[in-house]
């Protein structure tokens, strides 16, 4: 018989970080996750290292994640896990992980799609937005316009042709030789700089983007300036990364304002990894204000890759009585 308050266990390992987390009746009551710092030294994540961090991690952190939930094993309903998209070595740690521990309990289990869970990040805390809402994912893998008519209904309206918004940033860091993720480094530079260059905006469908032509703009650039000054990178690093980080977030907003008035709809969010940059953040507000939007950016921890967004999923899916058959086996490239 299933729970109206369902205990479920949640684990993401879909790319470099292992995450855990508990959810009690739809409140996170514990979201932990280990970090792998293996793949600095390779400017990239290596994905053989990665699975074997996995392995090494999930244990543990799921000990310690039931402990800080205050409950133990036998106490669970469901345990959850991202099924995709993501690195196939990573995915099958934590879908074999979950599938295991669930024989030894003789409980559910619940498949997640990753990118369902960064939208449904906006469940876990109040104010939550009212359906339909459009939501801005922008993660290091993904860049997506999606419509959410309910808690699990949600339609793509638009993406990325090619690389996506965090992958943009990475690259554009690693060109200044900045180290990886490139993302918030970015970020932080940018805060000291103006964005006094200019680069090219791609010209694609409505709700399309594409972002691989930045990085060639980029290269271009910098290889035309070094010509007269070797150090140019290095002389104008501040200005370099706010002048990306001001293409990337016009290049976003443009679209998401676009969607927003032919959908004609009001609530708008923003998730994934790249939601955590404080010149989007702001803007997006900014952009909110003038439109008259009622605006919604999760909380930091909830951004980047986390087990609290695989956990909400779950509650919705546990409620709904939709479980996975222990056939399941990870899908790298799982569609929303
Ligand atoms: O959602 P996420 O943690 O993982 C994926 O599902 O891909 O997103 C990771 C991406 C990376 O590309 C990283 O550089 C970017 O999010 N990111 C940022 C910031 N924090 C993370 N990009 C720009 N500014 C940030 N503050
Ligand atoms: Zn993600």
């Amino acid at each position: 018989m299933t729970q109206q308050q369902p205990i479920v266990l949640a684990i993401e390992s879909s790319c470099d970080d292992t995450a855990s987390a508990v959810i009690i009746g739809g409140k996170i009551v514990a979201n932990l996750q280990a970090n792998q710092s293996i793949h600095e030294d390779f400017g990239g994540v290596v994905p053989e290292l990665a699975s074997r961090e996995h392995m090494k991690h999930i244990l543990p952190l799921v000990n310690e994640c039931l402990k800080r939930a205050n409950i133990n094993k036998e106490q669970l309903d469901a345990i959850a896990f991202t099924r995709g998209p993501g690195l196939v070595g990573s995915l099958i740690v934590g879908v074999n992980f979950a599938k295991a521990m669930a024989i030894g309990l003789d409980i559910p289990i619940v498949d997640v799609n990753h990118m369902q869970a960064h939208v449904a990040a906006h469940y876990i805390d109040e104010p939550t937005p009212q359906f339909p809402f459009l939501c801005l994912t922008v993660s290091g893998g993904h860049t997506q316009i999606v419509k959410v008519t309910d808690h699990l209904q949600m339609e793509v309206l638009g993406q990325s042709l090619d690389d996506a918004a965090g992958e943009a940033f990475d690259k554009a860091a690693k060109l200044f030789g900045l180290p990886y993720p490139g993302g918030p480094t970015i970020d932080k530079y940018a805060q000291q700089g103006k964005a006094i260059f200019e680069f090219n905006k791609p010209k694609v469908g409505d709700y399309e983007f594409s972002f691989s032509g930045l990085k060639t703009s980029i290269l271009r650039f910098i290889e035309k300036e070094q010509r007269q000054n070797e150090n140019f990178v290095e002389d104008n690093i501040h200005d370099l990364c706010a002048s990306v980080q001001n293409t990337i977030v016009d290049i976003l907003l443009e679209k998401l304002a676009l969607a927003a008035k032919r959908e004609g709809i009001n609530q708008i969010a923003i998730a994934g990894g790249v939601s955590a940059n404080s010149e989007l953040r702001k803007r997006f507000e900014q952009l909110g204000k003038e439109n008259g939007w009622q605006t919604f950016i999760p909380q930091f921890e909830y951004c980047t890759d986390n087990a609290a967004m695989i956990a909400i999923v779950a509650h919705y899916k546990y409620l709904a009585g939709d479980f996975a058959s222990q056939s399941v086996g990870p899908m790298p490239r799982l569609k929303l």
